[in-house]
């Protein structure tokens, strides 16, 4: 049987714990398979310019990786074959040259590392074009339904524990209500475990639209007991249960939503109704960037691993994940859907209430 010859590339926003990922597979498939691995830059675009952008992923280059933060092949949000950039501000749909373009590279088929937009494209070029592909789910939201977790996530959540801890002290001398706004449109995993690992007073969440009045009742109830500071914890698609979304909210199309205001729109309305200072603080893309912890290392590394046995097997089509601390398979096309949100029920929710944090509703 000839040598295989796979390609890898990472979609959508980067996450701690890519090149984690990358490492894993190259040094499976390489260095103990003794396959060839071509890396994709900039998601599907490395194949789809002129000349193209391919590397040849060797051990050598695979070194240094485990704790480097970002991508070593790039990434983009903006490269949908099926609807991509024509430059004339339109679309074209460049999934059959796409197609072509991996035969032509001689690849066998794509492991590719995304979260649920990636992996869609993903299992449309599997189904309308034949394109075999095994996918790693990325998300530092932890918001795939697929998975119990995603690399990245514990990063993310590290990253805003510590930036609360910081907080405290500085509102703590002031006697200053601090809001920090963490990453999470659709869903609050990261201000919830962040809340609940900084100590917050109050969360909120996109799943749980705010009455702004128990933010309120719970900042009064901590004055009483002569606590004069309170901290926040913010997602960026928190909503008011009254009033509208979040007025920075922008929709650049083609599914992609840039969120932000969420805390100031907090901040001001807490203003309004009592005494003392509030600030807010974006903590934005410091929860993507810099070094994965180590959960994020190790599980990325599973997943790695789990890609490459599955194109060992033949098993292309399904996406790996992590499922009861073991790690499995899924069809692509059932895995990508729907994001999973904090739901009402989530033990976390009542534990957080139980230790007097107000999550707003
Ligand atoms: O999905 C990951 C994520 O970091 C979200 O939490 C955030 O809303 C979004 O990406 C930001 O994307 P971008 O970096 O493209 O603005």
């Amino acid at each position: 049987m000839s040598k295989h010859r796979i390609g890898v590339l990472t979609g959508g926003g980067d996450a701690p714990g890519l090149n984690a990922v990358i490492r894993a597979i190259v040094k499976s498939a390489v260095g103990e398979r003794h396959w060839q691995v071509v890396g994709i830059e900039d998601a599907f675009n490395g194949l789809l310019c002129e000349p193209r952008r391919l590397v040849d992923l060797n051990l050598e280059r695979a070194k240094g990786l485990l704790p480097m933060g970002g991508t070593l092949l790039g990434t983009t949000n903006r490269g949908d074959p099926f609807a991509f950039p024509d430059g004339k501000g339109g679309f074209a749909n460049r999934a059959a040259e796409l197609a072509a373009t991996i035969a032509d590279e001689g690849l066998e088929g794509l492991i590719v590392i995304g979260g649920d937009g990636t992996q869609r494209i993903a299992a449309r070029l599997m189904a309308e074009h034949g394109v075999p592909v095994i996918g790693v789910p990325k998300t530092i939201d932890n918001d795939m339904a697929a998975t119990d977790f995603t690399f990245g996530f514990w990063t993310a959540v590290e990253v805003a524990a510590d930036a609360l801890n910081r907080l405290h002290s500085t509102a703590e001398s002031h006697d200053r209500t601090m809001i920090l706004e963490v990453m999470g449109r659709t869903a609050g995993w990261i201000a919830l475990y962040a809340g609940v690992a900084g100590g917050a007073d109050c969360i909120a969440l996109p799943e749980i639209p705010y009455d702004v009045d128990r933010y309120v009742a719970k900042i009064r109830a901590r004055r009483r007991m002569g606590r004069q500071f309170s901290i926040f914890v913010v997602a960026e698609g928190a909503i008011p249960l009254a009033g509208d979304a979040c007025p920075r909210t922008v929709d650049h199309g083609v599914g992609q939503i840039t969120a932000g205001g969420a805390g100031q729109a907090l901040a001001c309305a807490l203003t309004e109704r009592i005494d003392g200072e509030t600030r807010v603080t974006v903590l934005g893309h410091l929860q993507r960037g810099g070094s994965p912890v180590p959960y994020d290392r190790v599980l990325a590394t599973r997943f790695g691993v789990a890609a490459v046995e599955a194109v060992a097997r033949g098993e292309w089509g399904q996406l790996v994940r992590l499922q009861n601390n073991a790690i499995t398979t899924v069809p692509l096309a059932d895995a990508a859907g729907e994001p999973r949100l904090v739901s009402g029920d989530h033990p976390l929710l009542a534990e957080a209430r139980a230790i007097g944090i107000e999550l707003g509703g």
